[in-house]
């Protein structure tokens, strides 16, 4: 039977009454200090930590100091082709140049030989986007940066507390971001941070964040509201409601450059500070459902799983699935869908597809064909700590059923 009133969000991060009451204590009680930047650094063993409003503003405003340390000699950023919009749109608003590198569907990282053959005489950075929490290869990355005298970005957006055989995400280029964003690993409704271990980045960003601006009260207040709104909404017996208005747009992914930037507020540097202690369990969790579902890999050559690697499975924030056709795909996200859960594709283009982005490149190329590979055949799982055994057997029965 379709399970109308029951869905699963499709990410997120379960916040439980008691944190709920300590985040409004402790955001009533008066000044955060810096305790959200000490746990971070203490997480990251980073020198310095800048808090922003999204990771968006984050990533824009670490393009920016890295473009003005090149004081106007090198004006470009090298981007992956898939991945989230709000990459290309931070490299716009910094008024970057991007140069688009295709990517390896069974890594969802950079093509290296794509990215070995382009010109990078004029790239002020480069970012690696640590797609779904799978992490990039860095050491190649910084190779290739240090080869070219170009700064690295450890774009951990969507990796926050995963770790591979390179070190802690965020901490492998010369500058990490981070995003609290919704469906996030950890999530305070919206919210960024920057680490860097380098003096001369930390000093520009440091002259940068003294002009951003604050929240007010009310948007304190409003935050503390929707922080709390999104710990019902997020409950899968209540999910299908939000999910069902359009107008919310959930999982939309929308190209826009004009967004704000502003500083991070009270009540969200408290609310980091409590959530940041379950990031490793709930990251445990993630990866555990991870290994429960990629089960269906090992049938037959329907379905592959990009970066699984056991033992040191990704702490994947949702699981990627490449299909062996479009067909497939299509097929089994209509059939997920209809059992209650909210399995989708990713991003709906390439980068280079998307509309208004031309002013912004530095090169005429159009062909992706790894990125397209991607936008047409991978779908995404649900990994998160409220998907129960009974959800993975779900599943797994939908996908072996798939033809
Ligand atoms: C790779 C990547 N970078 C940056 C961002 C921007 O984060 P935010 O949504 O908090 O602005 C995202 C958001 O999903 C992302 O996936």
């Amino acid at each position: 039977m379709v399970k109308l009133f029951n869905q699963l969000p499709p990410a997120g991060t379960p916040i439980t009454g008691s944190e709920l009451f300590r985040i409004a204590k402790a955001s009533l009680s008066g000044s955060a200090d810096d305790i959200f930047e000490r746990a971070i650094k203490a997480h990251t063993a980073a020198c310095s930590c800048f808090l922003l409003s999204s990771g968006r503003a984050s990533l824009a405003i670490a393009l920016q100091a890295l473009a003005q340390l090149y004081d106007g000699k090198k004006n470009e950023v090298v981007i992956p082709a898939y991945t989230c919009f709000t990459v290309p749109a931070s490299a716009a608003k910094s008024h970057l140049k991007m140069r688009i590198v295709d990517i390896d569907p069974m890594t969802l990282d950079f093509d290296f030989r794509k990215l070995s053959e382009i010109d990078l005489s004029r790239t002020a950075a480069i970012v690696g986007c640590n797609l779904l929490g799978i992490l990039d290869n860095w050491s190649k990355l910084r190779s290739i940066a240090s080869a070219n005298g170009a700064f690295l970005i450890d774009d951990a957006a969507q990796a926050l507390g995963a770790r591979s055989e390179f070190g802690i995400a965020g901490t492998m280029g010369d500058v990490g971001i981070f995003s609290f964003g919704r469906g996030k690993n950890l999530s305070l409704y919206s919210g960024g941070a920057i680490i860097t271990s380098n003096e001369r980045i930390s000093s520009v960003i440091s002259h940068m964040m003294a002009k951003i601006p604050r929240p007010s009260i009310f948007s304190e207040l409003a935050t503390l509201a929707k922080i709390v709104m999104y710990s019902v909404l997020i409950n899968p017996r209540v999910y299908w409601l939000p999910a069902s208005i359009p107008f919310l747009g959930l999982g939309k992914t929308i190209y826009d450059p004009g967004f704000d930037i502003g500083g991070l507020g009270v009540v969200r540097r408290h609310a980091g500070r409590i959530l940041l202690d379950k990031l490793d369990s709930i990251n445990m969790r993630r990866r555990e459902n991870a290994r429960k579902l990629a089960i269906i890999a090992n049938e037959g050559d329907r379905f592959r799983i990009p970066g699984y690697c056991e033992p040191n499975i990704p702490a994947y924030l949702r699981l990627p699935v490449l299909c062996a056709t479009k067909a497939i795909r299509d097929n089994a996200i209509r059939e997920l869908q209809r059992n209650g859960i909210s399995a989708s594709s990713m991003y709906p283009s390439t980068v280079r597809q998307i509309s208004g982005i031309e002013e912004h490149l530095a090169s005429d190329e159009v062909d992706y064909p790894g990125a397209q590979t991607v936008v047409d055949r991978m779908l995404v799982l649900p990994t998160h700590p409220m998907l129960a055994d009974s959800d993975i057997q779900k599943i797994i029965k939908c996908l072996r059923n798939i033809n």
